[in-house]
């Protein structure tokens, strides 16, 4: 268990973190919002602050006193029993407070956060400690995945020079490795930090299969897309085609054509790099992927994609032998986000955390380079819809034989 100390360190690293994060911003930078699912820059910092006052400070703070009450509900997501929400496609529009005066509320709050852990660090304190962190660290990623979609919207492409975050990938030479088959061990175990929906752990049956050495790359991408892949109806889930055709889909997110495909990242505009993975790509995307790659990509007949318990089993024991499970991209798996056998929500406010949202979405797994350091686990799983595609994810392929 992490000592009072190591636990204050922490906490207020992960607190300035976020302020390194929007160096190099500018207010009209942190006001934007770019579209329904993403959120200011602002807001983001105002949430994360709001989610320290609201569910740590009312709870245990002698004489508490809202910063200003009406932020209760500005900065509230998704909390139902919390109280009301300000509408998130609304975000955007709150130039009250200021981003000075989220700065000072940040600031008091923080201070009155670290005399409270000081008093009396209570076990339950001490979790709910690790849960703001962890729900921080969370909005360090959606801050630069939404800062990117907001910059992409502006026909100069700015870039956000002072974060030097980059998927690309080692080269290395493409192999298959066999995965973990037989009853295998799912979900956290032990000491430490996890989020409900990692647990509880138990067993699941894992068929003999293989994982792919190595990620998805823009190469094998550009071959789907000059093969014709976003226009044939037969890779394609029927909602997927559906999307596809609606929303005139014919490449990854931030991919956009002169003579050559570049890609957009907070480095600004650049040339794909081939053998980079792929980024920026929804499920769907992914899952036509592997229709076409079974039939038309050389040496890759029978491939899917894993299960998160492929996945999961063969990160627990072999991790040195995939560099790239973590911190390039997330990796979309073909599991339903469903609750483990067991599964509880946390008590009080924290139950809405996760298990709300256990439906209509598919299990990514792995981290991003946008994610934040420390927030990586074997057992992690992030979710999305099947549409979603302002998030870095990518895909690793598996198959049932080689
Ligand atoms: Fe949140």
């Amino acid at each position: 268990m992490l000592t009072t100390d190591s636990l204050l360190n922490e906490f207020h690293r992960s607190r300035n973190y976020t302020v390194d994060l929007i160096n190099g911003l500018t207010a009209e930078d942190c006001q934007a919002q770019s579209m329904d699912d993403t959120s200011p820059t602002k807001w983001h910092l105002a949430h994360v602050t709001w989610f320290y006052e609201v569910i740590v400070l009312k709870s245990y703070e002698k004489n508490f006193a809202f910063w200003n009450s009406h932020f209760a509900v500005l900065f509230n997501s998704y909390y139902n029993s919390v109280g009301d929400k300000h509408p998130r496609k609304h975000r955007g529009l709150l130039t009250r407070p200021s981003l000075t005066e989220v700065f000072e509320w940040r600031k008091n709050v923080e201070s009155r956060v670290d005399g409270l852990m000081r008093d009396n660090l209570t076990p339950e304190l001490r979790w709910l400690i690790q849960l703001g962190i962890n729900h921080e660290q969370q909005h360090q990623e959606l801050l630069l995945t939404d800062i990117q979609h907001l910059f992409y919207q502006n026909p100069l492409l700015p870039a956000h020079s002072s974060v030097d975050k980059t998927c690309n990938q080692f080269i290395k030479p493409f192999r298959w490795v066999e995965g973990i088959s037989g009853i295998v061990e799912i979900g956290f175990t032990g000491e430490g930090f996890h989020f409900d929906n990692e647990s509880p752990c138990h067993s699941a049956l894992n068929q003999k299969h293989f994982l792919a050495n190595q990620l998805v790359t823009n190469h094998q991408w550009l071959q789907f897309i000059e093969d014709g892949g976003y226009q044939d109806p037969q890779w394609w889930l029927d909602a997927g085609w559906a999307w596809v055709c609606s929303e005139n889909i014919s490449a990854p997110f931030y991919w956009n054509k002169n003579d050559f495909y570049f890609t957009f990242s907070l480095k600004g505009n650049l040339p794909i790099e081939l053998s980079s993975p792929v980024s920026n790509i929804s499920y769907f995307e992914a899952e036509a992927f592997t229709r076409w790659a079974d039939k038309k990509l050389d040496g890759f007949a029978g491939v899917r994609l894993p299960t998160e318990f492929e996945w999961e089993a063969f990160a627990k024991t072999n991790s040195n032998m995939i560099d790239d499970l973590f911190g390039k991209v997330w990796q979309w798996t073909s599991s339903n986000y469903s609750p483990y056998p067991r599964y509880e929500a946390w008590e009080g406010i924290a139950g809405e955390y996760n298990g709300k949202f256990m439906i209509n979405q598919m299990v990514l797994r792995g981290s991003s380079a946008y994610t934040s350091p420390g927030h990586s686990r074997t057992t992690y799983r992030n979710f999305f819809p099947t549409h979603a595609r302002w998030q870095l994810t990518g895909l690793r392929l598996a198959k049932d034989s080689v």
